[in-house]
């Protein structure tokens, strides 16, 4: 089994837990209450940064071996590069909309409202198919030499929320998740 996929899982995981983090904000904002922008600012900048970097760029390294060791088993999938690349897109359509909800009095709040949701169910159905499809069909047919080649073309790379030491600006959304964790122990 390889160590490449248990650490894409563990990104899943870790970006489970930020929209989680995303969502409850959002439900302050339906419900009329002010939502915690730091912690929607720093989903949008882990989102540009760690996943469009990092996790995305190793998916598609082991999509390639994928698509060359087994291409009828592509076909479920899709074109996960093409879906990474709309998933970017999302992501800076959600932050052109934190920006103007935070610097226009007359930005419609339905729209921030309803691009904000795209952006998280985007995300989660990517993850989904990519658990229930892509992970499982690298799992069945790629080599243990596919998977030290791929591991050979990635490098170590530090994951600025949940690395071990997290970046200042990602405080808000860390403690948030710390807390929330705590509760549901
Ligand atoms: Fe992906
Ligand atoms: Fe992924």
């Amino acid at each position: 089994m390889s160590e490449i996929l248990a650490a894409l899982h563990r990104d899943h995981r870790n970006l489970g837990q930020l929209l989680a983090a995303m969502e409850r904000q959002l439900t302050r904002f339906d419900r009329g209450e002010a939502p915690d922008y730091d912690i929607l600012q720093g989903v949008l900048d882990y989102c540009l940064t760690y996943p469009d970097l990092y996790h995305h760029p190793k998916e598609d390294l082991v999509y390639d071996r994928l698509r060359h060791r087994n291409p009828a088993a592509i076909e479920a999938i899709g074109d996960l590069q093409a879906e990474h690349r709309t998933l970017a897109e999302t992501t800076r359509r959600f932050g052109a909309a934190l920006r103007s909800i935070l610097q226009e009095a007359e930005f419609p709040r339905e729209s921030f409202a309803r691009i904000s949701r795209a952006f998280l169910e985007s995300y989660r159905r990517h993850m989904a198919m990519e658990e229930g499809t892509f992970f499982p069909a690298a799992r069945a047919h790629l080599t243990a030499a596919d998977w030290t080649a791929i591991d050979a073309e990635m490098k170590a790379q530090k994951d600025p929320v949940f690395g071990g030491t997290s970046e200042a600006r990602y405080a808000a959304l860390r403690a948030d998740i710390l807390a929330w964790a705590k509760e549901e122990d």
